[in-house]
């Protein structure tokens, strides 16, 4: 196993446990086809076509926006008690996957006010009551600031929890209200854009072509991030870094490897892909990459089923499927190499619970053991497993992992001809809740759709 690395050493792609599974010869269709994924994409970017804008986001990122990010993070740090991020999807993955992992002491009233960090709450991802119910009472006392994320301005259960928020603030604002809210939203189009405009928000530009999914370092999750005290330049240059090493070593990059890989594998029958690990930290992370990888490439009848599970809790509840259900899956472990924070575990001279074989060992050591033996019985129950070695979690790291992933994910998107930047398929069940919601101009369908349903 590769031991800790040094500092700035880049993320590296571990398979020893796919090799002795390869058929070589479909590996290299495989690889042939990911060569012709990677020329596409470069020269897509190049042409600036709809879509590839995050892959030069790292150098071409809008610099006035980001300074005004910088110093609207700070004002809400010194004023908000709460910030609220209106978004779903790709409007609030990326920051709940960045803020769970490096603020895991959100909940911990103490240290958030001690790092003055408002509390984060993500609202609008769902249509539930009760989560706003709830919050409606949880920020009665305490100083709000509200940021709205969508880009297509239209999304329902974003466009739904805001005015429900903004008539709360309004009301106990004021005019002042106004200045409270922030839009982060298309430069030009949409309702979101049209209401910043009238009442005059603060307002921050998701790039047209950038997808929701590929959306988080832009301000849909640079905005939220600085506000949580997460320093955004490392996240840019983890981006930038992973960017240039991945530019360097091209066909001999880990990005490239991973997606010729897991399609080679997806070729082989193993349709569904475990993003898994022994990092709670990251289990926001693994919603995010879901998210990305689901919505670029299920489509056609075509893609590999994204699914997560958190080691070692879920080796107690899943980890039986893994290990003997059908052989349908593989895995992808991110492997941090060195814990931020450490525990040895105690002598006991009575040693009743038998645990002395373990005295002056650390949990990270433990955990490690856990890593190495997992992944080894998983292989050899026949889950094909890699593992993406991540030298520490932090804030470079994790924006490196972001362009890792969104990078394989439009690779593995082009190597299965499927296009990476649609999502028409989510329009169906809009479409069916509009017309049974009596949307305007979608009276006709009612009588159809309503006959389809005997209960
Ligand atoms: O990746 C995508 O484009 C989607 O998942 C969107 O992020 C999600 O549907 C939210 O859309 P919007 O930002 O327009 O509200």
């Amino acid at each position: 196993m590769k031991e800790k690395v040094s500092k700035n050493s880049m993320i590296n792609l571990n398979l020893e446990f796919v090799d002795e599974a390869v058929d070589k010869q479909e590996l290299a269709k495989i690889f042939n086809k990911g060569e012709k994924a990677l020329e596409k994409l470069i020269e897509l970017s190049r042409e600036k076509a709809a879509g590839t804008g995050w892959f030069d986001l790292p150098i071409n990122y809008d610099k006035e926006e980001f300074l005004r990010i910088l110093e609207l993070a700070s004002q809400i740090r010194d004023e908000a008690d709460v910030f609220l991020l209106i978004g779903i999807g790709g409007s609030y993955l990326g920051a709940k996957a960045f803020t769970d992992a490096l603020v895991p002491d959100m909940g911990c009233e103490r240290v958030r006010r001690h790092k003055q960090i408002p509390e984060i709450i993500f609202v609008g991802n769902n249509f539930h009551p009760r989560p706003l119910y709830d919050l409606l009472d949880h920020i009665s006392d305490k100083s709000v600031y509200a940021n709205v994320i969508s880009k297509s301005g239209s999304t329902l259960e974003t466009a739904i929890a805001f005015r429900i928020i903004r008539s709360y603030l309004e009301e106990r604002y004021g005019d002042e209200a106004n200045n409270r809210i922030i839009a982060t939203t298309d430069l030009q189009d949409g309702a979101l854009r049209d209401m910043a405009n009238r009442k005059g928000y603060e307002t921050f530009s998701i790039p047209g072509n950038v997808g929701g999914r590929f959306s988080v370092l832009t301000a849909v999750g640079l905005l939220p991030l600085a506000v949580a005290g997460i320093n955004v330049d490392h996240v840019l240059q983890g981006a930038l870094d992973m960017k240039l090493d991945f530019e360097r070593k091209a066909l001999e990059s880990s990005i490239f490897k991973y997606a010729v890989v897991r399609n080679y594998l997806y070729q082989k029958g193993y349709e569904i892909e475990i993003l898994t690990g022994f990092e709670p930290d990251l289990e926001s992370f693994a919603e995010w990459w879901k998210q990305l990888f689901g919505e670029s490439e299920g489509k056609e009848g075509k893609g590999i089923f994204p699914a997560s599970l958190s080691y070692s809790r879920d080796l107690h509840s899943m980890g039986q499927y893994v290990q003997e259900g059908p052989r349908k899956l593989f895995e992808t472990f991110i492997h941090v190499l060195e814990q931020r924070v450490d525990l040895v575990i105690p002598e006991d001279y009575e040693d009743i619970d038998g645990l002395n074989y373990l005295s002056g060992r650390s949990l990270a050591e433990v955990q490690d053991m856990a890593l190495r033996g997992t992944s080894l019985a998983h292989k050899d129950g026949g889950v094909p497993n890699m593992r993406i070695e991540v030298p520490r979690l932090n804030a470079y790291y994790l924006g490196a992992l972001v362009f890792f992933f969104e990078t394989a994910c439009a690779l593995s998107a082009y190597i299965n001809d499927v296009s990476p930047f649609t999502q028409d398929g989510v329009e169906a069940y809009k479409q069916n809740m509009f017309v049974l919601l009596d949307k305007p101009g979608t009276e006709d369908l009612k009588e159809e759709l309503e006959s389809r349903f005997h209960g």
